[in-house]
């Protein structure tokens, strides 16, 4: 079945049916003819999409470095608004968008707190996020309730007036931005040494309730011979759900608990704050003092080997590792920006508009 057909399929089902649907079914919805519409689950991009967005995003980089590139960007979503709705926490993920919105010229608005909104005099969820429908072209959202951005894009998708929507984090399920940012950075690490496939990712803290950790595992099963390593306590492993996932797709993973023992042995380390907001009520907190990353072992990892994490960090990583060269945190952030500039001009359909201008300017 075509794409196209295929969304006019789940155009016509209710809530209840779509989200029955199996993920390559709802990855024919989300997505328009082999682009990002609505960006909701990390399934969407495969690997040419990821290779494709990576391009993009070093295009960008590159022609946003002169005044007139800058004005080009600025340019090409100029008659466009987009609403930031982030009823959690952040500064990264919210700011990067921010910034990525003003490269392209899109006017960004923005709630991030349901009490500001008609929420407090009881509109629905749903509701509120119809009505930014009416005013802007682009919805990005934040919600700690799980599967709720997958909700609306199904939503708005019968409604007069489609947007596409971008997922910046649901729940404690996916973060799909994020891991597509924690890939241009492994891919620009590795680019002079081979890339990404055949690398060991090691992974350590909350695995369960990290959705970084999620999204980021499923899209490394895009690239040949990865192996994953899971190393935290065992109370805070990944959970069935998403180790299925690396089942089904073949990927080579182990559940390890001895943080010292494997960090000389991979290539990159993802380091990962507990997610304690998620803690129920008279639960006891694990420790985790032994999972986090001192100036000590940066003598046990290899020279080219880097250190990563989504950020806010806490104790996982001492402030003294941040000046070696490995340590890529603070550039995480800032690809951040550049692969969201590269998100929305795909979703917009302006991508190839910027490749056209980087091959007559820049190349
Ligand atoms: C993460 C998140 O919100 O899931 N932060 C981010 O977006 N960079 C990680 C976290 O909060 O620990």
């Amino acid at each position: 079945m075509q794409g196209s057909d295929m969304a006019r399929l789940g155009e016509g089902l209710t809530w209840n049916e779509f989200k029955q649907l199996p993920m390559s079914e709802k990855v024919a919805f989300f997505n328009h003819e082999g682009r990002p519409y609505h960006t909701i689950f990390p399934q969407q991009f495969n690997r040419a999409m990821l290779d494709d967005l990576c391009g993009l995003a070093t295009s960008i980089r590159r022609i946003a470095k002169s005044r007139s590139g800058v004005d080009f960007l600025h340019s090409l979503l100029s008659h466009k608004r987009a609403m930031l709705y982030f009823t959690q926490p952040s500064s990264r993920t919210f700011l990067s968008f921010y910034a990525a919105c003003q490269y392209l010229g899109l006017k960004p608005a923005e709630v991030r707190d349901a009490a500001t909104s008609s929420e407090l005099k009881g509109e629905s969820g749903e509701d509120t996020l119809r009505t930014f429908s009416s005013y802007f072209d682009l919805i990005i959202m934040r919600s700690p309730k799980q599967g709720f951005a997958e909700r609306i894009a199904h939503l708005l998708s019968s409604t007069e007036r489609p947007i596409p929507i971008i997922n910046a984090g649901s729940g404690k399920d996916q973060h799909p931005t994020q891991a597509l940012l924690d890939i241009y950075t492994l891919q620009r690490s590795f680019e002079r040494t081979g890339g990404i496939d055949g690398r060991k990712i090691m992974f350590v803290g909350d695995l369960l309730r990290g959705r970084t950790v999620r999204s980021l595992s499923c899209l490394l099963t895009n690239y040949r011979d990865v192996e994953q390593f899971f190393v935290t306590d065992p109370r805070l492993q990944m959970a069935p759900e998403a180790l299925a996932l690396l089942d089904q797709a073949k990927v080579k993973y182990r559940l390890e608990s001895d943080f010292e023992k494997f960090i000389p042995k991979v290539d990159a380390i993802y380091m990962t704050r507990i997610q304690d907001e998620w803690d129920q009520a008279g639960e006891k907190p694990v420790d985790v003092s032994r999972y986090s990353f001192k100036p000590k072992h940066l003598s046990m990892l290899a020279p080219k080997a880097i250190l990563m994490h989504p950020l806010p960090r806490r104790q996982e990583i001492a402030a003294e590792c941040d000046k070696d060269p490995r340590a890529m945190y603070w550039r995480q952030a800032r690809n951040g920006m550049w692969i969201r500039v590269a998100l929305i001009a795909a979703t917009f359909n302006i991508d190839d508009q910027i490749r056209e201008y980087y091959r007559c300017n820049q190349a």
